[in-house]
């Protein structure tokens, strides 16, 4: 399974952090922000990331992570978004990388306490299709959130006024080749992006979408509030550390 992490956009919401540099090179307590979603795959056995990025300053990632030799990598590979599409935009430009492998998207924004690895294995056994993972949350109206049947998810809303459950569909998915035709079929949202959303209800329409429980905690750190939250988190009880590549996943 390959990696692909999205850290594109313009991280607007946190202006003026990000006047003179990109949101994802910011400082969560002792790290840049983009380390975490890189330990996250590789503490997952994942070792073949992409990096999307955009906006400024784009090139200080490749003087920041290099060839990802910090992470016990020989290689990271790096592709630019133009402007800021939403993230099913910027996952498209991953489709020459995935090559027809599954992929594990990470959002350069989302910080975990433990790790995905039982939802690594788990998605490498499913046949076809995609996983999301979920948390329960205080404030499901800023995220993707699930409206659940039993077990079933049968929608996910984005951002809703009246949210249909108490989780929110964390920024860790887990897809097959087939995310790259579904996205060449969307159109764009109010917002004028491609939504990740989008994507995911595709695959709950067809039947091919399955979800776990994130384990530990979880944030986003695209706002003023989250990236405080994000600190304190990380400075309290820290985050996945990097745990070095223990094993290969490929499917
Ligand atoms: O954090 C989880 C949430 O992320 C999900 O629950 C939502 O369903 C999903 O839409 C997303 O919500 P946000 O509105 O908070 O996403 P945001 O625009 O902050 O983008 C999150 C990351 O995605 C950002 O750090 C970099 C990447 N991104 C985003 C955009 C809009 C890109 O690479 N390119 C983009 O054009």
């Amino acid at each position: 399974m390959k990696g692909v992490i999205l850290a594109g956009g313009l991280g607007t919401r946190l202006y003026p952090l990000t006047k003179v540099t990109n949101k994802h090179l910011l400082p969560v307590y002792d790290k840049p922000m983009i380390y975490y979603p890189i330990q996250t795959l590789i503490n997952a056995g994942i070792d073949d990331i992409l990096v999307v990025t955009g906006g400024n300053n784009a090139g200080d990632f490749l003087k920041l992570l290099g060839n990802g030799k910090e992470f016990g990598l020989k290689h990271m590979n790096y592709t630019y978004q133009e402007g800021e599409g939403g993230i099913a935009e910027a996952l498209r430009l991953a489709e020459f990388f995935a090559a027809g492998e599954k992929i594990c998207v990470v959002l350069g924004d989302n910080i975990i306490e433990k790790n995905i690895r039982r939802a690594v294995k788990n998605f490498q056994k499913q046949k076809k299709g995609a996983k999301i993972l979920l948390k329960e949350v205080p404030d499901p109206q800023r995220f993707g959130v699930p409206e659940l049947r039993e077990d079933r998810i049968v929608r996910v809303e984005e951002k809703p006024k009246r949210p249909k459950s108490q989780y929110a569909v964390i920024g860790i998915y887990l897809y097959d080749q087939e995310v790259f035709n579904i996205i060449k079929t969307l159109k764009p949202s109010n917002r004028g992006e491609l939504e990740i959303t989008d994507v995911n209800n595709r695959y709950i329409e067809k039947g091919l979408m399955t979800w776990d429980i994130l384990e530990g905690w979880w944030t986003d750190a695209g706002t003023f509030e989250s990236l405080l939250r994000a600190n304190q988190l990380v400075a309290q009880t820290g985050a996945n550390k990097l745990e070095g590549l223990k094993f290969e996943t490929r499917n």
